[in-house]
């Protein structure tokens, strides 16, 4: 990659049908990370448009019974109209019927057919409509394409590009540059087609036939392939023969962002088309993987649409951003359903970061006149959150350059989760409380620099939501927008800055919004209790408080419990009696210190599984001050001693 520039683009979309999530979703992959690069003060071309001409929009049109260019005049509107309602902010939208893009794809073809990389010849074999594809008899699947769809034989004189002369090439192209196609069982997936013997490339249509398309400049009765037309979009969008300063500054793109469905297209078509040209190869072609709905495509052929518009009009655009940006893993399928799409937003951004949100904001106005407070002495807790904070910055910057977007921003939420628990042990409203003024405005200090920090890293995910939160802490126009730099050091908060105003960002979503089929189960995860204040105390009755058993017991070996940073697994002794207990404290205890403790426990609590681990007793610790220290004896004695 040109490391002073980025050029991200999105497939063309076909007009013969309106936008979906599919498409939705590679657009707004593409605007997320134009977006990153932005941050990164990275010169950022960000392209994407429609494919105009061709079968399928042909046929779209004659069964409207209106023109192609009306077809297509109409559709292009629902494009334009999608992507500015998602926020997607692309740089250029290009449309294949556009002049600009007409003219240059003669010109190719002028030069390819000049040079004789282009010939006149005979086709005949099976060609399928819906693919806008040949195949050979070999090809073919119990009389059908590969992919299931009819076809039809046909005979008929056509043009063809020389593609088979460039294979070698190809694949040793391929082997030299693991970048190109991403991820790499996609590069193997290609390398595998390479090893058939590759034909060349039909690029005509007879008018006869299909009439709707760019005319071959020195025979009126073709039209250019479609194919052959689309990709060259790429290079004409960015001044290709037109402007040459404009193209020597964009290509080649950082990324072709393609669904694996068209991945043969752009991983050997286009590449020797280019080789022909006599241009350099884009950097990375990667290909995502497909949204499924009850383990199929999304398509419009199989009926199984979710319309974006529909989903944003019900939660938000930011919600949908957020979701399918967070739940893909780059390459992998995933599955939406309204249900999981209500669970993750739930749980993300309305429990973690909303919550965080909006403790932080109400206890700054509360208790701190409405102002960000100037900290004190940072101690442990503080330097722990900091460094899970700038961490996911880093993480962010390292997942961006590795295209695993997903776990990027899943540091950016554990970081919001390690806040919300620094907020519940330092127990602000309890400083307050207590007039410890210096160190609440340490804890309010350290909880609004996170949510600095994160709502800039979260920003080219959901930005609206992102400016809302950012002008909510004060800052000021000009710093809505982050660099990534700012993000990178802790302490930009500026004490004294007065909050914006404080409302709830991610309100919870209770149930389907409209009652679809199918979608009426909506996992509801349990509301986490965050709270500003110190929760109030029921009174009980001392019958009620009888009904605990408490016990001493001792301590005989103590372990970490693998992935969990915060557990440890103990074996205590009732003394007639041995027991496995799980607990929370091992950012508090080294396992070895335990050993040899006489502890309380609540002997006669329900076993409860902590992260498969089974748990037969709670111990007893004290929290306050930012540590938690457990429950001794002031003298030894005999485990099994009731505790009253
Ligand atoms: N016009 C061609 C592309 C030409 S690029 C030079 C085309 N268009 S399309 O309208 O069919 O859009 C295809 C793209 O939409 C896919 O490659 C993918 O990026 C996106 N998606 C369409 N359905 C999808 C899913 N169900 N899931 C994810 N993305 C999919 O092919």
């Amino acid at each position: 990659m040109k490391a002073n520039h980025f050029y991200v683009t999105t497939p063309i979309y076909y007009v013969n049908d309106v936008p979906h999530i599919g498409h939705a979703y590679t657009t707004m992959l593409a605007d997320v990370l134009a977006r990153y690069h932005r941050l990164l003060d990275m010169p950022t071309f960000f392209l994407t448009g429609t494919d105009e001409h061709g079968q399928k929009v042909h046929n779209a049109a004659s069964e409207a019974g209106i023109t192609a260019q009306e077809q297509a005049d109409r559709t292009v509107v629902r494009f334009l109209e999608a992507w500015k309602k998602l926020g997607i902010a692309y740089d250029d939208f290009i449309r294949t019927t556009e002049k600009r893009h007409t003219a240059v794809v003669q010109d190719i073809l002028k030069d390819l057919y000049d040079r004789d990389e282009i010939y006149r010849g005979e086709y005949e074999g099976w060609y399928c409509v819906s693919e806008e594809r040949f195949y050979t008899e070999k090809e073919l699947v119990d009389g059908k394409s590969p992919e299931g769809k009819p076809v039809e034989r046909i005979v008929e004189v056509n043009y063809f590009f020389r593609m088979g002369n460039y294979q070698e090439w190809l694949i040793d192209y391929i082997d030299k540059h693991p970048e190109f196609i991403q991820p790499d069982f996609r590069r193997n997936e290609t390398l595998g087609f390479l090893k058939k013997p590759l034909g060349d490339l039909c690029i005509s249509r007879p008018k006869t036939r299909l009439p709707w398309g760019i005319d071959l400049p020195w025979d009126s009765d073709y039209v250019c392939y479609v194919w052959f037309d689309a990709l060259v979009n790429y290079i004409s969008a960015v001044g290709y023969l037109r402007d040459d300063d404009q193209f020597n500054r964009w290509w080649p793109a950082s990324y072709h962002l393609i669904g694996k469905d068209i991945l043969t297209t752009h991983t050997v078509y286009w590449p020797t088309m280019l080789k022909a040209m006599g241009i350099a190869l884009p950097q990375t072609i990667f290909a995502h993987g497909w949204w499924l709905v009850g383990g199929e495509k999304m398509s419009k052929s199989v009926g199984n649409v979710t319309d974006p518009m529909e989903i944003m009009d019900l939660y938000g655009i930011d919600a949908l951003r957020y979701y399918l940006m967070a739940e893909m893993t780059l390459g992998q399928d995933a599955t939406f359903t309204e249900g999981k799409f209500i669970k993750r937003y739930n749980s993300d951004l309305a429990n973690d970061l909303g919550n965080l949100v909006s403790r932080v904001l109400k206890m700054i106005a509360r208790n701190a006149g409405g102002a960000i407070p100037r900290p004190g002495e940072a101690g442990d807790a503080e330097n722990e959150l900091r460094a899970q904070t700038l961490g996911a910055v880093e993480a962010m910057e390292e997942h961006l350059r590795g295209m695993s977007l997903d776990r990027g921003i899943g540091r950016a939420i554990d970081a919001v989760r390690a806040a919300n628990r620094y907020f519940d042990q330092m127990q602000p409203w309890k400083l307050a409380r207590e007039g410890d003024t210096e160190r609440l405005g340490t804890v309010l200090y350290n909880s609004a620099e996170c949510l600095r920090i994160v709502s800039g890293l979260l920003y080219p995910v959901i930005p609206t939501k992102m400016t809302e939160l950012r002008r909510s802490l004060g800052l000021r126009d000009d710093e809505i927008e982050p660099h990534l730099a700012s993000l990178r050091e802790w302490g930009g908060l500026e004490p004294g800055r007065v909050l914006g105003s404080v409302q709830a960002l991610f309100p919870r979503i209770e149930k389907p919004k409209e009652a679809k089929p199918g979608a009426a189960a909506v996992p509801k995860p349990k509301e986490k209790k965050m709270p500003t204040e110190e929760p109030e105390a029921e009174i009980i009755d001392i019958d009620t408080f009888a009904k605990v058993q408490l016990k001493i017991a001792k301590i005989l070996r103590a372990e970490r419990v693998p992935k969990a940073d915060r557990l440890l697994r103990m074996d205590i002794t009732l003394g007639d009696e041995e027991r496995q207990i799980v607990a929370g404290i091992a950012e508090h205890y080294a396992p070895e210190d335990l050993v040899g403790k006489s502890i309380v426990v609540v002997a006669n609590l329900k076993k409860a599984k902590l992260r498969g681990l089974e748990s037969h007793g709670m111990l007893l610790a004290a929290s306050g001050a930012g540590k938690v220290r457990l429950l001794t004896l002031d003298e030894e004695l005999p485990p099994g001693s009731s505790v009253s």
